[in-house]
């Protein structure tokens, strides 16, 4: 018999939900750590283990970003054939005020090797791992892929630069991490109803 007990563990796989309000409230480093553990130990193709994983919690550094974010979309066109979401934050960037990490007190940023056909596959592992142990720790999570569209951006990347993350890695992904400000202060957890995802068995 397996020492897991698989339903607890598919609870909280599929009680995982993405958070997008958190409290203004720091999250400790010793379960920070835990969730970067968790991200660390994510197969890796060839088990090349080649992500960095940028933990920022400083909040000016945080605010920093945030306005240079919306300063690149605020920038950019679209259209009808706009992706729903980068078409979004064009909109609210032009608003003004545009918050692309909901105000999380930690944001998780993931790079890799530019070029390197698994740099996307094995950052994303390992930000679901991250995700579910944030989720059995009672923290919020969300994927935030503002940053890896602008990949490209040079002044985004001239700031990535100034707090370590190399322009010669490509910026694959971003997590928020926090304590979410819901009523209970717990994540949002009502599994959402799968639709799509279908299943095909070949016996
Ligand atoms: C590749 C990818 C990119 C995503 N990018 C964002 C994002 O930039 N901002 C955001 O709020 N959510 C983002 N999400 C979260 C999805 O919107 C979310 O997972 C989906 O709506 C299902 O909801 P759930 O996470 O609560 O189950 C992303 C998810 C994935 C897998």
């Amino acid at each position: 018999m397996s020492q897991w007990n698989e339903n607890e563990i598919l609870d909280l796989i599929k009680s995982r939900r993405s958070t997008r309000s958190y409290q203004d409230k720091p999250v400790e480093r010793e379960k920070l750590e835990v969730i970067l553990e968790a991200g660390r130990h994510a197969p890796s193709g060839g088990n090349n283990q080649s992500s960095r994983f940028t933990v920022i919690g400083n909040k000016e550094v945080l605010d920093n970003l945030c306005r240079l974010v919306e300063a690149a979309f605020a920038g950019m066109e679209y259209d009808e054939n706009t992706y729903s979401s980068l078409r979004s934050s064009i909109i609210r960037s032009r608003e003004g005020g545009y918050r692309f990490h909901y105000d999380a007190p930690v944001l998780v940023v993931i790079s890799n090797r530019r070029g390197y056909g698994n740099a996307m596959a094995d950052s994303t592992c390992a930000l679901e791992n991250m995700t579910i142990m944030a989720n059995a720790m009672d923290l919020g999570t969300c994927y935030i892929n503002q940053l890896h569209w602008l990949d490209e951006d040079a002044t985004v990347r001239d700031y990535l630069a100034t707090i370590g993350i190399p322009k010669e890695e490509t910026v694959t992904c971003a997590l928020s991490v926090g304590y979410p400000a819901t009523p209970d202060g717990l994540p949002p957890r009502e599994p959402l109803v799968r639709k799509g995802n279908k299943v095909y068995w070949v016996e």
